[in-house]
């Protein structure tokens, strides 16, 4: 991965030493200046801070500004929400982040964080990580958007985030991470990360700046303090800071389409709070990196986020340390599927199709459809048969046609099987020559109930690891589907497929597989 500072680039592995110096860490218990509120999910003002100047108006020097800016929903609407949390007896943690669609570095980097410091949080108090859901209100429905609860316990850890720009390839990324220890207090570490593309050019808040100009921005920042009256006239409260904690604690610089907001600890005669203050780019040109300089013009041109280009179902979760629930469809592909996959497709929802061998020869297309947005295919025979009524041959046959007519269509042929009726027994698994994938959430949906009572067993009935059992040739099926992945992702889930929930490994052939980790 690249890795860009001060406008100079060099390899580096993630998990960088670099980096985690960058970080702002702030030991207080103070609240900041309306901007600072990671605990509660309260959300700081929707739009940035930095307002473009009348063209009367005289020019505005730095200034102190409610908080970081934190776009809306309707901005950051490409990214793919995340949460992860657990609840405990003795301790609750949760993380909201928001990563690109597919596999990026910024993805990579964000997600490998906050695993870190879940894992490290609960291991700290014995116990393994284990995802929950409820826990967070809002689940995993808006990226960076939304509520952040973990309940009353004293002993808390939240991970919280806000993009701070999203604007052509530009995303910007700032998480705030707040401990509770009733012993040690309240501490919190507040890091920015921006990346430029899906390939690369990952780097933090201090590489907007060039080597050398650190104190040149602090002393605007002083400058916005005592103005405000923050400070004493005349205090230079940064002066004496060495080049790295001067770049340290510029760390939490958030770019705006005006300029930069850095967010950081300001002591005075009532306490230490945090503050932000917002310098504009005409002041700070000097001393901007190319970095700095190319992310306010992205942030200034206004241009919506353009995310990389990838299937639906290719978004990576680690089922291990988010909730996971599988939403599964049997007997198709019918006449329903395309409009059914133009759902999962919008929603970048991934789920798992157990096709008839018939139902691919008649509609090839979908099937090439099903494996090009990343979905999963599994065999369901070829005519629908009871398999332990069937002779030996019989049961061989269904099967491998199926795969034949799987692979003719998409190019490679299916690594699980779902029996009709779920019915198998010893002599049929061990004729069949793959894994056998059931359920634990059947909705009956074939009954035909109504789509809000599939959406309703769907999202109710699920618990971490579940395979739902569903059929993409009942019309009130696919009615419900918005209302299932909106319900499940807003209990916390995050969607998977059924290889994804098993690691992307699955059991040996014969292996019954109900449910992933739970
Ligand atoms: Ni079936």
């Amino acid at each position: 991965m690249r890795w860009a500072r001060g406008g100079r680039r060099r390899t580096r592995c993630f998990a960088s030493v670099a980096f985690a110096a960058a970080l702002a860490t702030t030991a207080c218990t103070a609240p900041g200046d309306g901007g600072e509120a990671p605990a509660t999910g309260a959300p700081a003002p929707s739009a940035s801070p930095a307002t473009p100047p009348a063209a009367t108006a005289p020019l505005p020097g730095p200034r102190i500004v409610p908080g970081p800016p934190r776009l809306t929903a309707d901005r950051t609407g490409a990214l793919v929400p995340r949460v992860a949390a657990m609840r405990t007896d003795g301790f609750a943690a949760a993380a909201r982040w928001a990563t690109p669609p597919g596999t990026t570095a910024l993805g990579d980097a964000l997600t490998a964080r906050v695993e870190t410091a879940l894992r490290a949080y609960a291991g700290e108090r014995g116990a393994a990580w284990s995802p929950g859901v409820d826990i967070v209100p809002g689940g995993a429905r808006d990226a960076c958007w939304g509520g952040s609860s973990t309940g009353t316990t004293t002993h808390r850890l939240a991970i919280d985030c806000a993009v701070v720009v999203a604007s052509q390839t530009l995303i910007g990324e700032r998480l705030v991470v707040t401990r509770r220890d009733p012993v040690a207090g309240t501490s919190v570490t507040r890091e920015v990360w921006y990346a430029d593309g899906a390939g690369g050019g990952l780097f933090d808040g201090t590489a907007l700046y060039r080597a050398g100009g650190e104190h040149r921005v602090l002393a605007l920042v002083a400058e916005a303090l005592r103005a405000a009256g923050r400070i004493a006239p005349g205090d230079e409260p940064y002066a004496a800071l060495d080049a790295a904690g001067a770049r340290a604690a510029l760390a939490d610089s958030a770019v705006t389409a005006a300029g930069v907001v850095v967010t950081l600890p300001v002591t005075s005669a009532s306490g230490e709070r945090l503050t932000s203050v917002h310098v504009p780019a005409r002041l700070l040109d000097p001393f901007l990196s190319d970095t700095g300089r190319s992310a306010i013009a992205a942030a200034a041109s206004g241009a919506p986020y353009a995310p990389p280009s990838t299937p639906a179902g290719a978004d990576p979760v680690d089922c291990t340390l988010v909730a996971c629930v599988s939403i599964t469809f049997d007997d198709g592909p019918s006449s329903l599927t395309s409009g059914l996959l133009d759902v999962l497709d919008r929603e970048r929802a991934p789920a798992t199709f157990f096709v008839q061998g018939g139902a691919v020869e008649s509609r090839p297309e979908v099937a090439v459809r099903i494996v090009g947005s990343g979905h999963e295919i599994g065999n369901h025979t070829w005519k629908h048969p009871n398999l332990t009524k069937l002779p030996d041959e019989e049961v061989r046959s269904e099967v491998d046609r199926t795969q034949a007519a799987i692979a003719a269509a998409t190019g490679e042929a299916a690594t699980s099987f779902r029996p009709p009726y779920g019915a198998s027994d010893q002599r049929v698994r061990d004729l069949l020559g793959l894994p056998v994938v059931v359920w634990d959430v059947d909705t009956l949906d074939w009954q035909d109930p109504g789509p809000a009572v599939v959406a309703d067993r769907a999202v109710g009935w699920s618990s971490r690891g579940s395979i739902v059992l569903m059929h993409d040739t009942h019309e009130q099926t696919v009615e419900a589907v918005p209302a299932v992945i909106d319900g499940l992702r807003g209990r916390g889930f995050a969607l998977a497929t059924v290889e994804e929930q098993l690691g992307g490994v699955l059991p040996d052939a014969g292996t019954i597989v109900s449910h992933g980790p739970r």
